[in-house]
């Protein structure tokens, strides 16, 4: 089984955030996460287009773009043409999910869908067919370093179910809370993506030593 790290640039050192993405590069990272914001979708402003771009010059690694944001359909061409290889649009947010994801793979880009923690799995079932991948909010989005909400499992558990049944190509990822402990359980329900910001970047250690916990539970 293949468990792939997406560290969240989200608790990275923004004053050196070339060189915190080449670190978690250099430790073995097989995607990065980019949490973008507006403050009106979630109670929180993060970053834009722009620095995707500037990430995109600075590392090889794959950049999903995770949009926590009203209105995402304004903005994926922006994304795209900064150097998004994903882009995830919120089932929340999306009045015409099916033209969303149409929109994204016309770009040429993965299409990913997020669920926040109260969003029943069964909010999934028409869209599945067209995603590339899904992911589970394991908190409600806003801020980095929040606790896991472990009554997501369950639901993780029946998505997993959902993509073995119909979809098993399309990837299940985890966001929120994700540390040592409870990368363990969310593999266990069936995630194969995992998204960690505070363990990785906010490691005493450093990042190579937040993602070898990371790994090292997982035993792999
Ligand atoms: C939360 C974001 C997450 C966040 C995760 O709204 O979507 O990607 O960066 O941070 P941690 O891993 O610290 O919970
Ligand atoms: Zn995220």
């Amino acid at each position: 089984m293949t468990v792939a790290l997406a560290p969240s640039i989200l608790s990275a050192d923004f004053a050196r955030l070339g060189a915190h993405a080449g670190e978690a590069e250099a430790a073995g990272a097989d995607r990065l996460h980019v949490d973008v914001m507006d403050g009106q979708f979630v109670p929180n402003i993060t970053i834009g287009p722009v620095v995707v771009r500037a990430l995109r010059r600075v590392t090889r690694l794959p950049l999903e773009v995770h949009l926590m944001i009203v209105d995402a359909d304004r903005w994926l061409d922006a994304f795209a043409d900064a150097g998004a290889d994903g882009l995830t649009v919120h089932v929340e947010g999306a009045n015409h999910l099916h033209r969303t994801v149409e929109h994204i793979h016309r770009l040429g880009k993965r299409a990913g869908v997020a669920l926040n923690p109260a969003t029943p799995a069964s909010a999934l079932e028409e869209i599945v067919h067209d995603a590339d991948l899904i992911l589970a909010m394991t908190v409600n989005p806003g801020f980095g370093g929040q606790s896991f909400i472990a009554g997501t499992l369950p639901k993780i558990r029946r998505i997993r179910a959902l993509l073995d049944r119909v979809r098993p190509a399309c990837e299940l990822e985890v966001d929120g809370g994700i540390h040592a402990e409870t990368a363990l359980l969310a593999v266990d329900a069936g995630a194969r993506v995992l998204v960690a910001g505070s363990a990785v970047f906010e490691d005493p250690g450093g990042v190579a030593a937040g993602m070898e916990k990371l790994r090292r539970n997982l035993g792999g």
